[in-house]
């Protein structure tokens, strides 16, 4: 940590500047409502990625894609981690039900079968449970591994704007096939201690991915999640996430709430549970921030 205390309070506005600074360092921005879309697809997709457990991925898919669904944009939300997270927190029971993993172990099966409506209009999701843990084993001897998840996408791309997939804590054939189905790649990182371990080796991997198989993917940015202003810890990890990845830190920064686990609880987004909270308005803004950067359409 090299941030001293005098300079992890730089986010507040200097004397003699008015212009209020983000969390984030830079003046802060309210980003425009998108316009609303004439047409849909063919949808932009995007890997939520971190190895590192419980950094905010799911919370981030769940509600960046809520909140993406209420300005119009039409939303499909892929569960790729066996632990069925985003599928619980969204309100689906997997059990016995078609999953991701009949589409991996299957190609030739109708996506279809497999997409399910959540309470939100215009979000969809591909759920998955335990089954998923053995896609690993299945797949490890199929030809073209790596590109299976995109062989399926590209099937329903067309009817959906942004399809955001939720990567499991792991950088196995999995998560390589999250990367390879996406254009970009959204890394969520926890203002805690150590949030950057690890960090490198997940660059290297997508670097790894662009290098061999998908050379257009690119990194859409670096979500700081579970801020809390008020400690000096979480401010200091914030710079240093800042110093690490300069612009590619998005200026919207998800703060640390309890509200969250409770709208998982209750199985829907927190722009639903508690819509006027700041937490459900930072996802909004997140969702803005994104279409203003041209990451969404
Ligand atoms: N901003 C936040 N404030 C408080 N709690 C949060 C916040 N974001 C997420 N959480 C909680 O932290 C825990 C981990 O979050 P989440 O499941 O989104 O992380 P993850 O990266 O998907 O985890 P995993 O690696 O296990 O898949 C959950 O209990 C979630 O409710
Ligand atoms: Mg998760």
């Amino acid at each position: 940590m090299t941030g001293s205390a005098a300079k992890s309070t730089a986010k507040s506005p200097k004397k003699g500047e008015t212009a209020t600074l983000g969390a984030t360092g830079r003046p802060y921005r309210g980003f425009a409502t998108p316009p609303a879309l004439d047409s849909h697809g063919p949808a932009r997709i995007i890997a939520l990625c971190n190895q590192k457990g419980g950094v905010g991925k799911t919370t981030t898919t769940i509600n960046l894609a809520a909140a993406l669904a209420e300005y119009g944009r039409r939303v499909l939300t892929i569960d790729f981690d066996p632990q069925g997270a985003l599928s619980a927190g969204l309100g689906i029971d997997t059990h016995d039900m078609p999953t991701i993993y009949d589409l991996l172990l299957d190609t030739k099966r109708d996506p279809q079968d497999v997409i399910v409506q959540t309470s939100v209009p215009g979000l969809d999701i591909m759920p998955a449970n335990i089954d998923l843990s053995a896609a690993e084993v299945h797949l490890v001897n199929e030809v073209a591994r790596e590109t299976i998840l995109s062989r399926v996408l590209r099937k329903v791309a067309g009817d959906y704007d942004v399809i955001l997939i939720d990567c499991q804590p792991s950088l196995g054939l999995l998560t390589v096939n999250a990367l390879t189905a996406s254009h970009g790649v959204l890394i969520p990182l926890e203002c805690e201690f150590f949030a950057l371990r690890g960090v490198a080796l997940l660059i290297e991997t997508i670097d790894k991915v662009r290098d061999r198989l998908n050379p257009s993917i690119t990194l859409d940015g670096v979500v700081a999640t579970m801020y809390d202003p008020r400690t000096l810890h979480s401010r200091e990890v914030l710079e240093r996430v800042v110093d690490a990845f300069g612009d590619d830190v998005l200026e919207t920064v998800i703060g640390r709430t309890v509200k969250f686990p409770d709208a998982s609880v209750a199985g829907v987004p927190i722009t639903e549970f508690a819509p006027e909270h700041p937490a459900a308005q930072a996802y909004l803004r997140l969702a803005r921030e994104l279409v203003a950067r041209g990451a969404v359409a």
